[in-house]
Parts: structure tokens; C-alpha cells; sequence
């Protein structure tokens, strides 16, 4: 392997046990350079624990974490090139912004003018060239935000950790921080790792996200793979809104399985990478609320080889501009989400109405359970 295609951060069957609790179980995956990755999982589930570990906090109880190539697990955390953001900043109350900044560089033995000139520097890159005299008391929460980001790559770290960062911002705050942050990876051009229990969060500003639950990881991939190619029936339902229903395979043909729902229903779905099923098994369908249409029921009802097709009656419009939907009551008394047909004399339903739900077998995601 050449220096240039060096991951950043490589991890190889990373494991950390705490007593019988196996925090971290079993996890590898590679960063490629200058990329945002992030770790998306559920509280609990071990992702401050594998921070910790690639920071140098924790030891692992087996695996190995290489950086830039080498493996750094005797390797102390101050002398490994990573930085941690923590999700209430840590900034030195005490010092003004300049002085937060320039602490790390002084503590490396950096002379006065070096330090002078780094610290304007990174302040230019976050575009916050005039607060060096502020103190910290002084400054919004995103300027915080963006003062925690700076102190950490005045340092020019390999890898910059940040662990829930926008955790303790107000819900507006935390939406523009979420572009913002983007912003300032591409900017710096360094590799950040950002864990978040935050769907949107993690989707909005990753390259790549891995879906973490209970100390595994169940799938690595680009924001849409997750979304569109979901491995596993965990990463299906915390990665966005679905619906759900839960059957038996009562066919199999072509590569399409049939499945008779718990209440009767049959659905068709394409069969599809790492979502193997056989005849006769438990599975659980997932179907996203945009994949489903909903319009007026006319006439003869078909289902179609490749359409699922289920009958129901509207509950609730939510209207919401363009993103509007129906929670239509289906045959079993379940509720789905669906998409609003806003074609023809469909765009003005009503509860109470009937209404027919259409949706592809290519749509139709079934994972054993
Ligand atoms: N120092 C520790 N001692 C014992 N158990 C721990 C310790 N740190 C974390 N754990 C346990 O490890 C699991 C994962 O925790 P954590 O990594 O903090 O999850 P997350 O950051 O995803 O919320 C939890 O069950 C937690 O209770
Ligand atoms: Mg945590």
C-alpha cells in the first residue's frame, strides 16, 4: 500500500469488555483520508467507548488501531495525533479565545510569533477573524462550537474525534451547526469522526456512516446505500421512517418472495443482497412512506406482479407543503404512512376516505427475523 492511499485510521477487530458487559465487540472497518465519517447507533451501545479507544483513553481488550499506517496501541494518548471535541466543549472558562487556542501550542514549546501567527490563522479558517480577545462567556453557542473546533485543529491532527457535539444546543442551533460542521471538514481537509445517536445528524454531513447496535457494527456505506440498501432489518428501521408488518414466506419465485402478514395481507418483495430469506420463514417487511401512494379507491382493486396493492381508509392528513402525507388505517387496523398522490382529484383527501395503497415489490424490504 502506498502513503497516499493510507487509511487515516484503520481498526481490526477492535473488542473492549468491561466485566461481561462487551462494550465494543468485534469491530473493523478503514477511514480514507480526509473524509467524515460518522457512527450512528442508539445510546448504549459502545460508541464513546470506541472513541475512547482510538483516542488512547481506553486499552482495548483485543484488536488493533493503526493511524496514518502505524499501530498506536502503545502509544500514549498525547503522543497519538488525535483530537476529541466533547459534547460540552471543555474550553478554559478562564482564558479568553486566543489564549483557548494557543494553549496546545504552548504546551508543545511552539515560540511567540509561530503561535501569533497559527492562532490568526485557524481563526480566519472558522471566519471568525476578530473574537482572539473575547472571552469565552462572551460568545453564541455556535462561535463555541466552531472556538472547540479550532483549538483542536491549531494542532493539525490526523484525525479529529467528536463525540455528540451538538448535543448540548437548542434543536435550530444544532441544524445550522450540522452544515456548518460539514463546512469546516472540507475546509480543513481532515479526516473528522463524528459519533451521534442523531439520524439526520449523521446522514446530512457523512461520506460515510457506520450503523453501530450493541458493540457491532451492522453496516459501513454512503448515507444512501443505508437509506436505499439497508443489510440488515436493525439498519432498516433506525435509519428513517418506515412502515412495518411482520409474516411468513409462503413462496418464493424468481427471486420475488411472497409474504402473508400476520393479519393476512400478501405483500411481494424483490429479493435483494444480504436480505436472504427461505420459504416458510418469520420475516419483517419495511416500506418507506415515500415509496407508498396513496389515491382514491376506484373500481376493481389489482395487484399486479410486480404492485403491492392493500385497501384502507384515510385517519389523518399531515400536511407539510411538499413532504404531505395520509395515515391511512389499513385492513388490520395498522396505521401506515404514505405519500400523497397530488395528481388528478387525489390532492384533496379527506378522513374518512377510502383509499388505495400502491407500492413496488422493488420497494418492499424483507429481512428474516
Ligand atoms: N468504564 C466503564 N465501566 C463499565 N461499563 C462501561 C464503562 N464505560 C461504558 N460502559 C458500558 O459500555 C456500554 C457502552 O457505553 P458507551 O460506549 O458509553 O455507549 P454510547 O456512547 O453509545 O452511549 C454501556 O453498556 C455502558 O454502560
Ligand atoms: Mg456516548
Amino acid at each position: 500500500m502506498t502513503s497516499t492511499d493510507t487509511p487515516d485510521l484503520e481498526c481490526t477487530n477492535l473488542c473492549k469488555e468491561f466485566g461481561k458487559v462487551r462494550a465494543v465487540d468485534n469491530v473493523s472497518f478503514e477511514i480514507p483520508k480526509g473524509s467524515f465519517f460518522s457512527i450512528l447507533g442508539p445510546s448504549g451501545c459502545g460508541k464513546t467507548t470506541l472513541m475512547r479507544m482510538i483516542a488512547g483513553f481506553e486499552d482495548p481488550t483485543s484488536g488493533n488501531i493503526d493511524i496514518k499506517g502505524k499501530s498506536v496501541l502503545n502509544t500514549p494518548p498525547n503522543k497519538r495525533n488525535v483530537k476529541m471535541v466533547f459534547q460540552h466543549l471543555a474550553l478554559f472558562p478562564m482564558m479568553n479565545v486566543y489564549e483557548n487556542i494557543a494553549y496546545g501550542l504552548r504546551c508543545i514549546g511552539m515560540d511567540k510569533a509561530q503561535i501569533d501567527q497559527k492562532v490568526r490563522d485557524v481563526l480566519d479558517r472558522i471566519a471568525l477573524p476578530d473574537v482572539g480577545n473575547r472571552e469565552i462567556h462572551q460568545l453564541s453557542g455556535g462561535q463555541k462550537q466552531r472556538i472547540a473546533i479550532a483549538r483542536c485543529m491549531v494542532l493539525d491532527p490526523d484525525v479529529l474525534l467528536l463525540d455528540e457535539p451538538l448535543g448540548a444546543l437548542d434543536l435550530k442551533l444544532r441544524e445550522a451547526m450540522k452544515i456548518e460542521l460539514k463546512l469546516l471538514q472540507h475546509q480543513f481537509n481532515t479526516t473528522f469522526i463524528y459519533i451521534t445517536h442523531d439520524q439526520s445528524e449523521a446522514l446530512v454531513m457523512s461520506d460515510h456512516v457506520a450503523i453501530m447496535n450493541e458493540g457491532r457494527f451492522e453496516q459501513i456505506g454512503k448515507p444512501e446505500e443505508l437509506y436505499h440498501a439497508p443489510r440488515t432489518a436493525f439498519v432498516a428501521g433506525f435509519v428513517g421512517d418506515s412502515n412495518r408488518w411482520s409474516g411468513k414466506v409462503t413462496g418464493l419465485q424468481d427471486g420475488v418472495a411472497k409474504v402473508t402478514t400476520d393479519a393476512g395481507l400478501t405483500m411481494l418483495c424483490q429479493k435483494q443482497d444480504g436480505r436472504d430469506v427461505r420459504e416458510g420463514q418469520s420475516v419483517t417487511i419495511y416500506v418507506r412512506p415515500e415509496f407508498i401512494t396513496a389515491s382514491r379507491s376506484k373500481g376493481q382493486d389489482t395487484q399486479t406482479s410486480d404492485l403491492n396493492a392493500i385497501h384502507g381508509k384515510v385517519d389523518s392528513v399531515l400536511f407539510n407543503g411538499a413532504n404531505s402525507r395520509v395515515l391511512v388505517r389499513g385492513p388490520s387496523g395498522e396505521l401506515i404512512e404514505a405519500d400523497v398522490v397530488v395528481t388528478g382529484s387525489t390532492d384533496d383527501l379527506h378522513a374518512g376516505d377510502e383509499v388505495r395503497l400502491n407500492w413496488s415489490d422493488q420497494q418492499t424490504m424483507c429481512f428474516a427475523t
